[in-house]
């Protein structure tokens, strides 16, 4: 695997090889739903390519910027490992220079959800997604539905500034008790892990009254306050019954529904969700 630290030797790498290009963006510290999609590049794509980088920009004041969890000897061992060609892993500076100015706002579907909750969040996303882009050129990008708005406003990005990238969505991948994975699990202590089931809980209560024919938002998202509540290391951030593409919340479910929620567990932010569709 080539590791490419700077800019100049990523474009020039890059410069060299006109075959597909399946890219894979991550923060690191990677586990097997970052491993599903490195798997999936791998399988399609001539080249398979990653990028490990914790964005300053994607983080608020008061979040986990400062210790988020890092490996990356293990990260470029479990990359080797999965064949991957290609690993890009710039520092801060190198991505943000003294006198930095140019973000990329992504409107609208960045206003519902996370966007709500963590403001700026999506900016700093669709900048670093622009920029590694710009430098990386994949034919193809991967990611995951566990971030279902990231998904949306990657989309609606690639579509309206016309990148001329694939974007390939890859299902959430979950622990045996249904917790998804998240290299934020690390954070949790031995109760707090085991309170974290809550999310994915009030997920399938959700699916089992809509599965019995309920169609009232609202009363899918009571029902999923009611399960988080009975969890007293829980903190509810929000729930949600949302159009999938539109992300505005639902009145009456016709057709498919985002259902996501994010929750405090301690002082650890989880989220989840699941896509209810008529062919469930
Ligand atoms: P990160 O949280 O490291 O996630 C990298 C990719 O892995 C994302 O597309 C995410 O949706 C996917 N992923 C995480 N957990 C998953 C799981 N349990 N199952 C399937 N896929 C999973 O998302 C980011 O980084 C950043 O915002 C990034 C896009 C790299 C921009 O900085």
């Amino acid at each position: 695997m080539n590791v490419y630290r700077t800019i100049a030797d990523m474009r020039t790498a890059r410069s060299k090889c006109s075959n597909s290009f399946g890219l894979v963006p991550t923060m690191g510290y990677l586990h097997e739903g970052h491993l599903s999609l490195v798997r999936r590049a791998r399988a399609e794509n001539a080249v398979c390519a990653a990028w490990i980088f914790v964005n300053p920009a994607q983080f608020g004041p008061g979040e986990d910027f400062e210790r988020y969890p890092q490996d990356e000897r293990r990260d470029i061992e479990l990359l080797e490992r999965e064949g991957v060609d290609v690993l890009f892993t710039p520092a801060a500076n190198e991505v943000y220079p003294e006198g930095f100015s140019s973000y990329v706002e992504v409107r609208r579907v960045t206003e519902r959800l996370e966007g709500a909750s963590r403001p700026g969040h999506f900016r700093g996303v669709a900048t670093v997604v622009t920029k590694f882009f710009h430098v990386m050129q994949p034919t193809r990008a991967y990611f995951g539905q566990k971030d279902a708005q990231q998904v949306v406003v990657i989309k609606r990005l690639v579509r309206d500034l016309d990148f001329g990238v694939e974007i390939v969505v890859c299902p959430t991948v979950r622990e045996p008790d249904g917790l998804a994975l998240s290299s934020r699990n690390a954070y949790l202590e031995r109760a707090e892990r085991k309170a974290a089931t809550v999310l994915y809980r009030a997920l399938m209560r959700a699916q089992d009254r809509w599965a019995q024919g309920q169609r009232k938002a609202d009363t899918l998202r009571r029902e999923m306050r009611g399960v988080v509540e009975t969890q007293p290391l829980a903190h509810l951030d929000y729930v949600s019954v949302a159009h999938p593409e539109t992300l505005e919340e639902l009145d009456v479910i016709r057709g498919a529904a985002l259902v996501s929620l994010a929750v405090y567990i301690g002082h650890t932010r989880l989220i989840d969700n699941i896509m209810l569709t008529e062919d469930l």
